[in-house]
């Protein structure tokens, strides 16, 4: 079987409710956090996905336990500094840079050698964004140009520390905050806005961490070596993933959506504040909170007329996944749409921001670029009726995804490749879209 989709015409409107697969970056915090609870803990719809599941494997191999049931994954805990290390333990974190740069900190005060590695992609990305911290709290990180492969050697005399995390990013400051839980003392960061999951999640837990916010930076106090113990959590839905099928609806004819228990924690709906000023529409009903997280439906129905935007940078962080879906329908807005500031965009799985102009100029549209800020020319008449063959695009499943829309909206013929990169984040993504009416093989 080819590891490839055709698709040669749009979708047929559609009227349905569904649900898409479980949040990302929840799940990763869930096997994180679990691991060093004390005792068994219980996660309901953790995302089985391969971000995921290389985690559990990878926790496996510094001594977690873990039992796939029929409605749960049960994960038995160790406690703080209660890892136990084999000789030459090599950990795979496949793809994932989130998973990556995470356990980096989470095993900070382990004594022995631990060597992490990744896929093609994430040996590419950035890591001394999160050794620099770690160097300080006296975490040894070595590294070619500090990227994957590295090798960790944690410390028994970790010391606290003051770090201002600027870039926006969750992983780094996630990294920080779990290095924080092995060191003795209390670590301050002033972190700039950015997912904030793994705050709620240990407040929930009760663990001593402190969280003033201000308009753009939060203040995070995280007193460490506090045991804490073993939980139940039930993964919401992701908004990442239901993205693609909000901007499907919403460019498709005719259609309305309703996606259901979906996470829409604020530092995650960047995409629908985006859209919503270009004139989406969207809307949340039924919204519930869970453990400190808000839940709700996304309710979407097809629009004809999208204003352009110049899309405010405070909003880079809560969308950061989501634009090369916002820049497909900045293409299809009347005016020139302007987003700044993306440098992060490029530290991905891929250079996105490179490959969306790529994408974009690849179906006609007219983009500039200056340094990290791109201005795109939208045509509300955008149809297309070319042919399309997506290969060299590094193997992204988020640029996988977003092909798939743009095939299904847009028209022309479509080749689009590596399929299977879709079980990295949303193994489920092309039976929904079947689910919808899309007859995708
Ligand atoms: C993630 C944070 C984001 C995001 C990634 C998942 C997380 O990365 O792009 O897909 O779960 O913390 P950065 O924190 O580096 O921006």
């Amino acid at each position: 079987m080819k590891n490839q989709v055709k698709i040669e015409q749009t979708i047929k409107p559609f009227q349905k409710e569904i649900f898409v697969s479980s949040d990302k970056s929840l799940s990763i915090r869930c096997i994180l956090l679990s691991s060093i609870a004390v005792g068994r803990s219980k996660i309901f719809q953790l995302l089985e996905s391969e971000d995921v599941m290389n985690g559990l494997k990878a926790l496996s191999k510094i001594g977690v336990n873990y039992i796939k049931k029929k409605n749960y994954v049960e994960i038995y805990g160790v406690g703080i500094n209660g890892f136990k290390i084999k000789k030459n333990t090599v950990i795979d974190a496949g793809n994932s840079g989130t998973f990556a740069r995470c356990i980096l900190g989470l095993c900070s005060a382990v004594e022995k050698k631990i060597k992490l590695i990744g896929d093609k992609s994430l040996s590419k990305r950035d890591f001394s964004r999160v050794i620099k911290p770690l160097n300080l709290f006296g975490v040894i990180v070595k590294s070619k140009k500090k990227m994957l492969p590295v090798e960790l050697i944690g410390s028994n005399l970790l010391r606290p520390i003051r770090y201002i995390e600027n870039k926006g990013s969750a992983q780094i400051k996630t990294c920080i905050i779990l290095s924080a839980i092995n060191t003795p003392g209390i670590t301050r960061i002033k972190a700039k806005k950015s997912r904030n999951h793994t705050e709620i999640l240990l407040k929930n837990l009760n663990y001593p961490i402190k969280v003033i916010k201000n308009k753009s930076y939060d203040l995070i106090e995280v007193k460490g070596r506090s045991q804490f113990n073993s939980f139940e959590y039930k993964v919401p839905g992701d908004i990442s993933s239901a993205s693609f099928f909000i901007v499907l609806t919403l460019l498709s004819k005719k259609s309305q959506l309703i996606i259901k228990d979906i996470n829409i924690n604020p530092s995650r709906t960047g995409i629908i504040k985006i859209l919503n000023k270009m004139n989406a529409g969207i809307k949340i009903i039924n919204k519930k909170k869970y453990k400190g997280e808000i839940i709700g439906d996304i309710k979407i129905k097809s629009m004809k007329k999208f204003k352009s935007i110049n899309c405010p940078t405070s909003l880079n962080s809560a969308a950061i996944d989501e634009f090369l879906l916002i820049f497909l329908v900045a293409a299809k807005s009347k005016g020139i749409s302007i987003f700044k500031n993306l440098d992060e965009l490029n530290k991905k799985e891929s250079p996105r921001l490179n490959l969306a102009i790529k994408f974009l100029k690849m179906i006609g549209v007219k983009v500039n670029r200056l340094k990290n800020n791109i201005k795109i020319f939208g045509n509300p008449n955008l149809e297309l009726n070319g042919h399309y063959h997506i290969k060299n695009f590094l193997k992204d499943h988020r640029i996988f995804m977003m092909s798939v829309i743009a095939a299904l909206t847009l028209n022309g013929k479509w080749k689009i490749e590596n399929k299977d990169s879709i079980r990295t984040s949303f193994p489920e993504f092309l039976n929904i879209l079947n689910k919808l009416g899309a007859k995708i093989k």
